[in-house]
């Protein structure tokens, strides 16, 4: 089988989970082809594929907008081609399920039907910073997945989230942000520790970042998804009302996973909730 595999990915979490579980879909003899959603590339519409892989990044309980606007580009489907969800977030929390509300709602209309949703837990990229050993064990975590749920695909199977009135509520209350983000990202700005590399503007997803007299400026297209901030290597990025919440720099990845007893306080049980199911799988 053919699989399309279209992913929206601020700062790498996301593009990684869809480039792992690529990778296991041709070890299982699939073919599965990755397209980043970005304004500098047009993905190729899934005729011709079998199946299609979504994968987004949880932004306020919801799918990020240029997720939504890639989807209402979509041509309606003209055979039954399955959607398979693909979501990362930094909190475990099941009120994240309701992100594919929007998404399953769009492609349904379009006759895509979503066959299955696959989330995994991954570091903050805003909020703080999660500590080295959660980060290991997230993604070691999400690791041990990959094969099983790409097999899953390649079945053809999956399961669905239920969203009930609450977690619609959440979701569509918190959708303010689809139209704060804009406005809160005209106040981006770069401080005196820009070297002016110009990696900030190379990366944005929303081609927002323009580099004016060897500095970064800021356009009115932001989708918050944090990759200027994050990858800064001067951590120069000022994030405005959020910069509270500012995480800048890659998480290593190396060590030891975080034991139960050093779980973060922080959502504890939903944590260590979330590792015990994936550990027993
Ligand atoms: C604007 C914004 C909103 C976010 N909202 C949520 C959220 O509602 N729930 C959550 O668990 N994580 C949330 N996150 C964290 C990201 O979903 C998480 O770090 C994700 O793995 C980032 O993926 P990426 O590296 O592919 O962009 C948010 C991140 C951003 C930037
Ligand atoms: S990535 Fe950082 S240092 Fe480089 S241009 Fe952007 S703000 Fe300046
Ligand atoms: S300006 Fe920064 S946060 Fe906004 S879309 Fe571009 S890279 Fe993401």
């Amino acid at each position: 089988m053919r699989f399309v595999v279209y992913c929206f990915s601020g700062t790498g979490n996301t593009r990684w989970a869809c480039d792992r579980l690529a990778a296991e879909l041709r070890l299982l003899g699939q073919t599965a082809d990755v397209y980043a959603i970005s304004s500098d590339c047009t993905p190729p519409p899934p005729n011709g594929y079998d199946g299609i892989l979504l994968g987004y990044p949880v932004h306020a309980f919801n799918a990020p907008v240029p997720v939504l606007k890639f989807l209402k580009t979509l041509p309606p489907a003209q055979k039954l081609l399955p959607v398979w969800l693909v979501r990362t977030s930094g909190e475990p929390l099941k009120l994240n399920e309701a992100s594919g509300i929007t998404p399953k709602r769009i492609l349904g209309g379009k006759g895509y039907p979503v066959r299955g949703e696959f989330h995994y837990v991954m570091p903050y990229n805003i909020i703080f910073r999660h500590p080295d050993g959660m980060a290991v064990r997230m993604k070691r975590d999400a690791e041990r997945a990959f094969p099983q749920d790409a097999r899953a695909i390649a079945a053809g199977e999956g399961s669905l989230c239920k969203n009930g009135p609450f977690r619609r509520m959440v979701s569509f209350t918190l959708r303010v942000e689809h139209t704060a983000m804009p406005l809160i990202g005209r106040r981006f700005k770069a401080t005196e520790k820009c070297v002016g590399c110009g990696l900030c503007a190379k990366i944005c997803p929303q081609g927002n970042i323009m580099m004016v007299d060897g500095k970064p400026k800021f356009g009115k297209n932001c989708a918050a998804c944090m990759g200027c901030s994050f990858h800064c290597p001067k951590d120069a990025v000022r994030i405005s009302l959020l910069n509270g919440w500012r995480v800048n720099g890659e998480y290593s990845f190396e060590g030891e996973p975080a034991a139960d007893a050093d779980v973060i306080r922080y959502c504890r049980k939903s944590y260590l909730r979330y590792f015990r199911e994936m550990e027993g799988k």
